[in-house]
């Protein structure tokens, strides 16, 4: 059982949470105004616990990222640097824009050479950053039922050993696993997110995932 530092107040902070909660974690949730998350608190049960981003990232021998991707590198910059270091960091993270779709398709503020997660490795070099839970919408993340059996979660990273340990939380929450190599592979992961979108926007069907057939 790890404790588990989740920074995010949004929806994929309370999936999460709670998922990790469901799997028999300790959780502490954060964000700028922890007072927001009072009512999520009272009915997480006794294993939960919320503070300040500072707070929670210095807490959890777990992190992870949740928050909007244009606000990432700013949350990270109150976490603090020391409570990241060494600590695996699960990146969940899209670099939308906030203009409108276009037809359905999200605008990225990145590049395809230059990804969101390589932004925030190169900041924070101690940090082990692994991309994943970013290519589904947030209602599948944990134990996702589909016809089609279990949904491919996509994963990268530079430390094998952050991977590792991603991939028993995936494991644990139903996912097939694709791991896609080295933290370059987010510029190919996040776009993901516009295309998990696409019918979303398009015909308002939220309830797909992605699977890889091999
Ligand atoms: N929603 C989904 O289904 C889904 C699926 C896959 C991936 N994602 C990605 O997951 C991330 C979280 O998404 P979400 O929908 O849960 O929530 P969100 O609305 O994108 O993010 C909410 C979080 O961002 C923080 N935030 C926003 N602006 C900030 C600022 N200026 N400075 C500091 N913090 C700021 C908020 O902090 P406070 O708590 O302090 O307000 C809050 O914790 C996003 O990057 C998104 O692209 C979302």
């Amino acid at each position: 059982m790890a404790k588990v530092a989740i920074l995010g107040s949004g929806a994929v902070g309370t999936v999460l949470s709670d998922g990790f909660l469901k799997h028999g974690d300790h959780v502490v949730r954060g964000s700028r105004e922890p007072a927001k998350l009072a009512g999520w608190l009272a009915k997480a049960g006794p294993r939960a616990s919320t503070g300040t981003f500072a707070e929670a990232a210095a807490q959890g021998e777990l992190v992870v990222l949740a928050v909007k991707g244009e606000a990432a590198e700013t949350v990270l910059a109150l976490a603090g640097e020391a409570s990241l270091a060494g600590k695996v960091v699960i990146d969940t993270t899209n670099p939308i824009e906030p203009s409108p779709p276009e037809r359905g398709v999200l605008r990225f503020f990145t590049t395809l050479d230059d990804s969101l997660m390589e932004r925030l490795q190169r900041r924070y070099p101690s940090a082990r950053f692994v991309k994943a839970f970013s290519c589904v919408g947030n209602s599948l993340m944990v134990d996702p039922q589909l016809p089609g059996g279990p949904p491919t979660m996509f994963i990268c990273g530079d430390d094998a050993a952050a991977k590792q340990v991603v991939r028993g939380v995936l494991e644990r929450f139903g996912w097939d696993i694709e791991d896609l190599g080295g933290v370059q592979a987010a510029r190919a992961i996040e776009p993901l997110c516009i295309l998990w979108c696409i019918p979303g926007f398009l015909h308002n069907r939220w309830g797909h995932a992605l699977k890889l057939l091999r």
